[in-house]
């Protein structure tokens, strides 16, 4: 099997900032965030180093928003709180080495100038500031009209601004520009994607398989924390997937490479409202379709990521049946490979075996059971299914270890914010 083991920055970045804004309605809106301060950036003059601060803070800057109606609401500028998600996506970029010195960035890319008590000359204020801006004018767009039969009142409305909630420097650089329809139909094209990705501050910068793995683990936290329900659900499948794949003799990239793939399994539910994925009652047919398009989404964000298609292919592949009966893709025992496989038992494993509010997690022998009578049906494979329990109590330790790892930090650091900034 040939393996890449390199993959560029900016095409990780970018695909992963496009998936958490898949919802129409807010649709490529860190990916215009990050068009529009990046431009601000030049005119400004800012140096590499803070371009490319200010370019990844942009393209990651809502992650805290957790779920699709709370990204809605932001977006619109309802009457909605904008410092939980502030607070939530830097204790999540804090975590990654790769995003540390982000974090401050997107801690206080809602701070407006006149609350600053430090000078604009900090890169840090000077960074957040100019995410401020660029975040607004997004938001002020309506999607619904030609861009070029709004851009004047969009310029005229950050005149107005005038050094109170954003400094003037900014606001000038901003005015400088947006004076060129160019800029405006940049913003707006199908092209956007492309070009900051061919054009954009990380289009030479490569990172290892080691560095994807960190960034994997920060959006598997961003799945998973996305519903108390599945908190920890992800960091047991990509626990269950590598330890299987290192008894199965997958070698230690690849390995990791599973591991990384069980971390982005469930990418595409980002797309999917938490009214539909808590939805107590039964699923109407319209919901289900969508709930089941998530592992299309899975597989096409992760696809594009020039070096990950193997990854995107063992993350995506978690509902299909050997039969042919799963989906998206309906694919069949010959077209499932041992990365596939172990994926689809290391989810269902992990989803019976877990705790949900609703239920307990099962014992061992109805688990046994259960998975048994799925090999029977031609769903999944007997082999690793006998692998998985040749090493049961191993394999499940190490799964319940890593959800509570996650667990920790899920219930101790992350669900308290919203109490800690009302209190
Ligand atoms: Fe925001
Ligand atoms: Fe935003
Ligand atoms: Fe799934």
């Amino acid at each position: 099997m040939h393996l890449r083991t390199a993959v560029n920055l900016g095409n990780l970045l970018l695909s992963l900032s496009e998936i958490t804004d898949s919802t129409p309605a807010i649709a490529q809106h860190q990916l215009r965030t990050a068009f529009i301060a990046l431009e601000i950036s030049k005119v400004a003059g800012v140096d590499r180093s803070l371009t490319e601060d200010i370019f990844a803070a942009s393209l990651l800057h809502d992650i805290g928003a957790l779920t699709v109606e709370e990204k809605i609401a932001l977006h619109q500028s309802e009457d909605v709180d904008s410092n939980p998600h502030c607070i939530r996506g830097s204790l999540l970029l804090g975590k990654t080495s790769w995003f540390s010195s982000i974090a401050p960035i997107v801690r206080f890319h809602h701070t407006p100038w006149n609350e600053w008590h430090q000078p604009i000359t900090s890169p840090m204020v000077f960074a957040s500031q100019v995410i401020y801006l660029a975040d607004f004018v997004e938001r002020l767009i309506d999607r619904n009209q030609y861009i070029l039969y709004q851009h004047q009142s969009i310029i005229d409305q950050v005149s107005a601004m005038r050094n109170i909630s954003v400094h003037q420097e900014i606001i000038d650089a901003f005015l400088e520009v947006s004076r060129y329809e160019e800029f405006w139909l940049d913003l707006d094209s199908s092209r956007l994607y492309s070009s900051l990705f061919y054009e954009g501050p990380y289009r030479h910068i490569e990172i290892d398989i080691q560095g994807v793995s960190e960034i994997a683990k920060l959006f598997r936290d961003i799945i998973d924390f996305k519903s108390s329900f599945t908190a920890t659900h992800t960091a047991g499948v990509a626990a269950c997937a590598a330890k299987m794949g290192a008894f199965f003799g997958f070698t230690p990239l690849e390995v990791t490479m599973l591991e990384i793939a069980g971390n982005l399994h469930d990418i595409g539910k980002l797309i999917i409202p938490n009214a539909i994925l808590e939805k107590p009652g039964k699923l109407t047919e319209n919901e289900y379709a969508l709930i089941k398009s998530h592992t299309y989404y899975t597989y096409h964000t992760i696809h594009n990521i020039k070096g990950l298609e193997q990854i995107a292919h063992w993350a995506a592949m978690h509902h299909e049946r050997l039969d042919g009966s799963g989906y998206p893709f309906h694919y069949n025992s010959s077209q499932l490979d041992i990365g596939a496989r172990i994926m689809a038992v290391a989810d269902i494993f992990t989803a019976l075996s877990e705790d949900r509010p609703y239920r307990k997690g099962m014992p061992q022998n109805e688990i046994y059971q259960l998975l048994n009578s799925q090999v029977r049906q031609n769903y999944i494979d007997g082999k690793i299914v006998a692998l998985l329990f040749d090493h049961y109590d191993e394999i499940n330790t190490y799964v319940r270890e890593n959800q509570e790892q996650a667990r920790q930090f899920y219930e101790r650091r992350f669900k308290t914010i919203n109490f800690c900034h009302t209190a």
